[in-house]
């Protein structure tokens, strides 16, 4: 693979709500934001999109691969986003009150916290890479692949490629109107984050 596109699902119903987990559809402005990332890929061969096995980022990935024949959507559940147990569809808002202890422990140490029944960001490590490592052998000599994901699971691939500081990978930031662009052979390292909405 020479091109990696790592981009993340347009807005959903949850995101409006600050609402976390779950499998909640894509909002209009949502699949506006699909509509607008398949503009922008129109002439760029993208053989392989992977996805997670949730419902927000195949819907990103089918109005992307709509009406072309080199684009084949692959939803693999190592891509599913962090687990967040107990937590899942619950907003922040709702987590701080009714779960006052999860909140403290998560903003003490949000990489090494492990919600209750759920995943961290430590533990979402080797799950994820077990994922782009399946990517890369399902997309064989492929030159570019794309990969739409969530918050946690972007942030994880990028520190990935990155060698963030564990303690930042948590508030990296990962938007849903453009996508990191990642060029990695030994010899040349391309990071840049490109707007397509
Ligand atoms: O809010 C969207 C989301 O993908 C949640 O499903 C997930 O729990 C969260 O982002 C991860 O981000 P953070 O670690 O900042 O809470």
């Amino acid at each position: 693979v020479r091109n990696l596109y790592l981009a993340r699902h347009g807005e959903t119903f949850h995101n409006l709500e600050n609402r976390i987990g779950g499998d909640s559809d894509l909002t209009a402005k949502g699949l506006v934001q699909a509509q607008s990332l398949a503009w922008h890929f129109r002439e760029t061969p993208l053989p392989y999109v992977f996805t997670s096995t949730r419902k927000r980022t195949l819907q990103m990935a089918e109005l992307l691969c709509r009406g072309r024949e080199d684009c084949l959507v692959i939803p693999l559940p190592e891509l599913d986003e962090i687990d967040a147990g107990v937590c899942e569809n619950m907003t922040y808002a709702e987590i701080a009150r009714d779960m006052p202890e999860v909140h403290e422990e998560r903003t003490r140490d949000k990489y090494g916290y492990v919600y209750p029944r759920g995943e961290g960001y430590a533990t979402l490590r080797e799950r994820v890479e077990r994922g782009v490592r399946k990517a890369l052998y399902l997309s064989g000599n492929a030159e570019n692949i794309m990969i739409v994901g969530h918050q946690a699971v972007n942030r994880t691939i990028l520190s990935h490629f990155l060698y963030r500081r564990t303690e930042d990978v948590p508030h990296i930031y990962i938007p849903q109107d453009r996508y990191f662009h990642i060029v990695s052979t030994p010899s040349r390292k391309v990071f840049e984050l490109v707007k397509f909405g």
